[in-house]
């Protein structure tokens, strides 16, 4: 299809060009800015302002067969409502899709209820408060021939952008992870690359005056969100609450409601109906060792294939401190391979053989973190040759709320992994403390 999109240049905007790429459509971006934008992969490029919907007249052509709308409200009612009629009106009769990008704080604090679906009653926050207005708005298009879709996207992650960006930032300005409103709020997340795909579902097969939440978690705390941040910007601390009211000091009073917002939202029903199908990390594993910590990587061609694999050699380091910090003996020793791993502790005990690693950990783990546990964050990748990988790790010891232990030396784990039937092995490991 050729896709009409506006805000293409904006953070979901270009994960959602990428998708529509992939899938074989072709994108014409709407931009407030007319200057050419190469290496975007769009197709073609028109200006338009959706501030001012009569600069809008004439972009929607007989040849778009899809707009997918995804520029942010004006602010003003009778100005949205403008840009819906000027860029849902040339679609009427075709059946073609006309896809509105909402989101999920319309639905304001979801209380009690776990998992509220499409049909819940809205009850927007100020800062989204005629947005359902809108939303009904872009539905009652269906009845004049336009295959019109509402998407409402949780509080989006990945690409290391969107809201938890601003957390890991305000964690690195305040040297504490900070959250808003309530000790036990919550956010409904969804990946951008997730997201990106709901809205091709949407363009391709979502049927006339439907509405789809865009959530693949349902209900995060917060406090983990925040957490992770801290750990993002290099800051180990327990996360603080802020009140609102302080909190509007710096966001302004309508984004500081809306950042306070607990909310359990369901996503189940693009699952189901539309075969939507989200496989991002989760939003706490994305800010500790996903898009928001950049990794150095050496020995491979930049690109999809080694961004897979670092994340698989990421993923496998999270098991080595998840194994760690619950004491999972098994779950650590299955995470060697079988043929002569060879581990060095800190203290420069060298267990040699998979049996004496067995041996010393059901020896040394269990009881291990009644004081104390650690931290591991994989800071650089060498590939050697495909399949074998030297890694270095950064190991910090914390307390049980996260917190750095600031008199315990950090370590240096050295793994050199191997992949072994497609799954990364530890083969030989070196651990340095690294005294001042
Ligand atoms: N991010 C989230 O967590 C989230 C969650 C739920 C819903 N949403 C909704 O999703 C949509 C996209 O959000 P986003 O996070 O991708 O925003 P973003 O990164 O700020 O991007 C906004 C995009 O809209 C364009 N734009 C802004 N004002 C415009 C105007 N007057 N005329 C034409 N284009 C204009 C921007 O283009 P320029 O290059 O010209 O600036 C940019 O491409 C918004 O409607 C937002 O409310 C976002």
């Amino acid at each position: 299809m050729k896709v009409l999109l506006t805000g293409a240049t904006g953070y979901i905007g270009s994960a959602v060009t990428d998708h529509l790429v992939a899938a074989g459509h072709q994108v014409v971006a709407l931009t407030r800015n007319a200057a050419p934008r190469p290496g975007r992969g769009w197709h073609a490029q028109l200006a338009g302002d959706t501030a001012d919907p009569a600069s809008l007249a004439g972009v929607v052509t007989p040849d778009i067969e899809a707009v997918l709308h995804l520029a942010p409200p004006s602010g003003d009612v009778d100005t949205d409502t403008a840009v819906v009629e000027a860029l849902a009106g040339p679609l009427r009769g075709t059946g073609r899709p006309f896809v509105y990008t909402s989101g999920v704080w319309v639905l304001g604090a979801t209380g009690e209820a776990k998992g509220v679906t499409e049909d819940a009653p809205t009850h927007p926050v100020d800062l989204v408060g005629y947005r359902p207005t809108i939303e009904q708005r872009v539905l009652a298009e269906a009845s004049h021939g336009v295959r019109a879709v509402v998407v409402r996207p949780g509080i989006v992650h990945g690409r290391g952008g969107g809201i938890p960006a601003l957390l890991v930032d305000r964690a690195r300005k305040q040297g504490v992870p900070e959250y808003y409103g309530k000790e036990d709020v919550r956010w409904a997340m969804v990946h951008v690359d997730d997201l990106a795909e709901l809205f091709v579902a949407a363009a391709e097969r979502a049927p006339a005056g439907t509405l789809w939440h865009g959530v693949a978690e349902s209900a995060v705390p917060v406090r983990d969100l925040a957490r992770a941040a801290g750990r993002a910007a290099g800051i180990l601390a327990a996360p603080q609450v802020v009140t609102v009211a302080k909190a509007a000091e710096t966001f302004g009073d309508l984004f500081a409601d809306a950042l306070a917002l607990d909310q359990s939202v369901s996503g189940a029903a693009a699952r189901a109906e539309l075969g939507w199908r989200p496989t991002g990390p989760g939003a706490v594993a994305d800010l500790v060792s996903g898009s928001y910590r950049p990794v150095e990587v050496f020995g491979a061609p930049e690109g999809a294939e080694t961004d897979a694999e670092v994340a698989a050699i990421r993923r496998l380091v999270a098991e080595v401190e998840h194994a760690q910090q619950h004491e999972l003996v098994d779950r650590f020793l299955s995470l060697f391979r079988r043929q002569d791993p060879v581990w060095t502790t800190g203290h420069g005990k060298r267990l040699s053989g998979f049996a004496e690693i067995a041996a010393f950990t059901q020896k040394v783990l269990p009881g291990a973190t009644a004081y104390a546990t650690a931290v591991y964050d994989v800071e650089r990748v060498l590939f050697l040759q495909p399949g074998v990988a030297a890694v270095n790790v950064r190991q910090q010891p914390v307390a049980s709320d996260g917190s750095r232990i600031t008199d315990r030396p950090e370590g240096r784990p050295f793994y050199v992994l191997v992949k072994e039937d497609g799954a990364w092995r530890i083969g030989a490991a070196q651990n340095t403390l690294a005294v001042e």
